[in-house]
């Protein structure tokens, strides 16, 4: 199925099946994870995506699928939610929106919300001052169909980088992955320390890849 595979722009009707990937795909052994409670998890981090995909991906940033076969038999196989480059200032602030703060207590409960936010802030001291692409999820099926899937998604817009001469940031959400994006030419570029010992790894790739 993978002679199939085409890479496009995801539109709202995407979203569902994108939040359902991408729910499935960091429920275990992910940084995300650790801030959701065990119970109903999926559920919680389908609420989660599908708010992050509602007020920030859809509406300013760059989200792309992966899919196989045409019309009633498309399938979506891997997605991929970037920041597209802009001054540093102009990022999405911290702080949460209207929206989100209903959905971030449901998704992450009262206890841990303090955490989250100091997460977050974490994560936005670590991005780079130069504007640049910021890889905020990306999810593959975990299914023999979906191999190469997430590459496709990654080498279509790290293309469009290199042509821009822009870098690319990213966190990595588990420490498995670091080798993967190597393999696209990031390579670690500091470490971020989250609350209660959590700890992400940063990753740079200049244009043209490290
Ligand atoms: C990370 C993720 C998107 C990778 O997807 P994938 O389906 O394995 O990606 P692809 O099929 O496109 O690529 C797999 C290739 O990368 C290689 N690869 C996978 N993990 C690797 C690693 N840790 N180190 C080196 N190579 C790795 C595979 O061997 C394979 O190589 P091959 O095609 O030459 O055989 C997927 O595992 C996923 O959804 N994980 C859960 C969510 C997550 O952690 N996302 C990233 C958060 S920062």
């Amino acid at each position: 199925m993978t002679s199939t595979l085409r890479v496009r722009a995801m539109g709202p009707a995407d979203l569902a099946a994108a939040v359902d990937l991408l729910a499935d795909a960091f429920a275990e052994g992910t940084n995300l994870a650790s801030f959701v409670p065990e119970r109903g998890r999926r559920e919680r981090l389908r609420r989660f995506f599908t708010v992050a995909g509602e007020v920030d991906v859809l509406a300013h940033g760059v989200a792309e699928v992966a899919v196989s076969g045409v019309g009633a038999h498309e399938r979506l196989l891997a997605v991929a939610w970037w920041h597209p480059p802009r001054a540093v200032e102009a990022v999405a602030p911290v702080s949460w929106s209207w929206r989100e703060v209903p959905s971030a207590l449901a998704v992450f409960g009262v206890r841990r919300l303090l955490a989250v936010a100091r997460s977050r802030r974490a994560s936005e001291r670590a991005r780079p001052a130069a504007a640049h692409w910021h890889l905020a999820y990306l999810a593959s099926r975990p299914e023999p169909a979906a191999r190469g899937a997430a590459s496709a998604l990654l080498v279509h817009r790290l293309a469009q980088a290199d042509a821009e001469g822009v870098g690319s940031h990213l966190e990595s959400s588990s420490v498995a992955t670091i080798g993967f994006y190597e393999r696209f030419g990031w390579r670690v570029s500091g470490l971020v320390d989250g609350p209660g010992g959590r700890r992400t790894t940063a990753m740079w790739r200049p244009a043209g890849g490290a």
